[in-house]
């Protein structure tokens, strides 16, 4: 008998040191915190880029992070941090990835997928008056991100980012409601293959189909895409670890 409850506290102890391993996996959002407000060591503040609280900007070309997942996040600065994700923007990000430890990297990663922010990052306004990046159709975008473009080849950005490009973790980020201009660049960035850190090649196939068009529609479309439905607001879980 003591046998026995002896294993079952062994399985109890064993059940907690994993359960405490899983809640540290995701980083330490205080320090995360801290790293986006002030920098570390060589890396700048993230928040003279991306924003106080994490949502972009249009005219430096920054992408939003606030509510991007986690292990997505993580991948992003790690693919900076060894060239193969080149910033050609600013200029910036592989040097910043760089001056972050691998931990400070996951630390950060939980502080800004815990920023929820706005459906939309942009003011499609102030982008057209800028006027610098042209603005598309936005049902024509809608009709990309939902059905694809199957007479011109492009699938559907449903189909693995979610409902309206809401994010399937951990593979697949969040598109909807980011930067306008950042959304433009990227695709651009996929079609001539100048970002090429997709695994299998899933966003150059995508990509080298697309018209400026396509790029411009779904761009508008994206920016500010619900994240749900009308009448279920329920969203999928976050990342379990
Ligand atoms: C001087 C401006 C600047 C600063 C400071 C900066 N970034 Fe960036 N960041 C950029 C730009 C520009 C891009 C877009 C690069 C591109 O177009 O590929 C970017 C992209 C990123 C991405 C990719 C996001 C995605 O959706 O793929 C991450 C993650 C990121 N930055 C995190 C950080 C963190 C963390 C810090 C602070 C340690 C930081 N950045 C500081 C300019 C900056
Ligand atoms: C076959 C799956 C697949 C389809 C379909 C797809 N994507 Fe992607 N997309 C990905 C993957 C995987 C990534 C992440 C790549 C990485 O890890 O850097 C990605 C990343 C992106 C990014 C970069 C996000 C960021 O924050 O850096 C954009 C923008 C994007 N996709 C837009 C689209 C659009 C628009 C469509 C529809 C026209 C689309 N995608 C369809 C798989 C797909």
């Amino acid at each position: 008998m003591q046998r026995i409850i002896n294993v079952a506290a062994g399985f109890a102890a064993l059940a907690l040191v994993s359960a405490s391993a899983m809640a540290s996996d995701k980083g330490d959002i205080g320090n995360g915190k801290k790293i986006f407000d002030e920098g570390k060591g060589d890396a700048p503040a993230c928040n003279s880029c991306h924003g106080m609280d994490g949502m972009g900007d249009d005219n430096m070309g920054t992408p939003r992070l606030a509510g991007q997942g986690f292990t997505f996040i993580v991948k992003q600065l790690n693919d900076f941090a060894n060239d193969k994700r080149q910033d050609t923007t600013m200029f910036v990000m592989n040097g910043n990835a760089k001056a972050l430890s691998e931990q400070d990297r996951r630390d950060v990663a939980a502080y800004v997928e815990s920023l929820e922010g706005a459906v939309s990052a942009s003011n499609l306004e102030e982008v057209k008056a800028a006027g610098t990046v042209p603005v598309g159709v936005r049902h024509k975008g809608q009709s990309v991100v939902q059905f694809g473009a199957p007479d011109r080849g492009v699938s559907a950005c449903h189909s693995c980012h979610g409902f309206n490009g809401r994010g399937a973790a951990p593979m697949y980020p969040r598109i909807a409601g980011q930067r306008y201009v950042y959304l433009v660049n990227q695709l651009k960035k996929w079609r001539d293959g100048s970002r090429a850190n997709d695994p299998a090649g899933q966003m150059r196939a995508v990509a080298k189909n697309m018209s400026d068009d396509d790029i411009h529609n779904a761009a508008t479309f994206l920016a500010s895409a619900p994240l749900t439905t009308i009448g279920n607001g329920r969203l999928p879980p976050k990342e379990a670890h």
